[in-house]
């Protein structure tokens, strides 16, 4: 049997981080690694090779000087792109980034048939959506990277009001990786306790606030790009989610076809991931405030996504 093997395309900070990461939990045989810059992938590949061997890890860390040498990976993690800087919002990379990622997963598709793709790069969901419309490929395969991210940064907010808990926080976020994200204080447990037997309303309302703006807050305080480490943490669960078909749910941006309400949009809901990517769609029963929520988000992604369209970026 082949080890498995991982794609990472874009080598920034968060690419380069999800190698890491993977190389560190020794989670598959091979993270091999593209770049426009193939001297940066080279360097990055070196460096995350010895690290691998300073932890005495198996991860052999591999370049492909072209996207048709991605060749047959059983993820793709494609975090290529603009990342997003000062003042600017995800959405404002939507055309720039939209053309990387077509031109990416459609190299991807011929060189790499059978992997689970794995977006990163924004805005998120549209992302998504780009690469399902390329590929043709069934919307189990293509999975966006946001929800746990997002989830995360909720628990960080938790444990930053409560000063306990670290480790025990579970918050639910849903919705598209964007200014109208929809945290779920009440999905959100710390050690099974619900968030609402712990928190006024005020405060969790504060703590909602601060997780939609988890991200933006990171870009002003770094002034030269993004979050990493939380989002390159993130994508390597997906992935590793994959590899050993744990069969566990996490939140991640797929493509929606009736759940909720909705079709043809991409949103972030909770699903099961196993080998074959998401082998389910999960469905919470969400309540009045939650559901209009949910739909504002889900209609901001729409926007994006005609917004494609009409710069005719496409062809159907
Ligand atoms: C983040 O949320 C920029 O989407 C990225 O950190």
């Amino acid at each position: 049997m082949r080890g498995k093997r991982v794609a990472i395309v874009g080598v920034g900070n968060v690419g380069s981080s999800v190698a890491y990461s993977l190389a560190m939990t020794g989670s598959c045989h091979e993270v091999i690694i593209r770049a426009k810059d193939v001297d940066k992938a080279k360097g990055k590949a070196l460096d995350l090779s010895q690290a691998a061997q300073a932890a005495r890890k198996h991860t052999v860390i591999s370049v492909a000087e072209t996207l048709e040498d991605v060749r047959d990976c059983d993820v793709v993690v494609i975090t290529a792109g603009s990342p997003r800087l000062p003042g600017m919002s995800r959405d404002d990379l939507l055309l720039k980034n939209a053309q990387v990622m077509k031109d990416i997963v459609n190299v991807i598709k011929v060189s790499s048939p059978n992997a689970v793709i794995i977006p990163v790069s924004n805005p998120l969901d549209a992302m998504v959506y780009v690469a399902l419309k390329e590929t043709g490929w069934d919307r189990s395969r293509v999975l966006g990277m946001a929800g746990i991210l997002d989830s995360a940064r909720m628990a960080h907010f938790v444990y930053e009001k409560l000063g306990y808990g670290a480790g025990q926080i579970r918050c639910s976020v849903m919705g598209g990786h964007g200014d109208d994200m929809v945290p779920l204080p009440r999905f959100s447990t710390v050690a099974g306790v619900p968030l609402t037997d712990l928190l006024t309303w005020d405060e969790i309302n504060e703590i909602v606030e601060k997780t939609k703006r988890g991200g933006a807050e990171i870009v002003e305080l770094l002034q030269d790009g993004s979050a990493y480490y939380a989002p390159a943490k993130s994508t390597a669960l997906m992935v590793e989610a994959v590899l050993t078909d744990t069969k566990q749910i996490y939140p991640c941006a797929v493509m929606l076809k009736g759940e909720y309400g909705y079709s043809d949009v991409v949103s972030g809901v909770p699903v099961m991931i196993g080998a074959r990517g998401v082998e389910k769609v999960i469905e919470a029963n969400l309540n009045d405030d939650q559901d209009r929520k949910f739909a504002k988000s889900v209609g901001s992604v729409k926007e994006l996504i005609e917004a494609l369209y009409t710069n005719k970026f496409y062809t159907r």
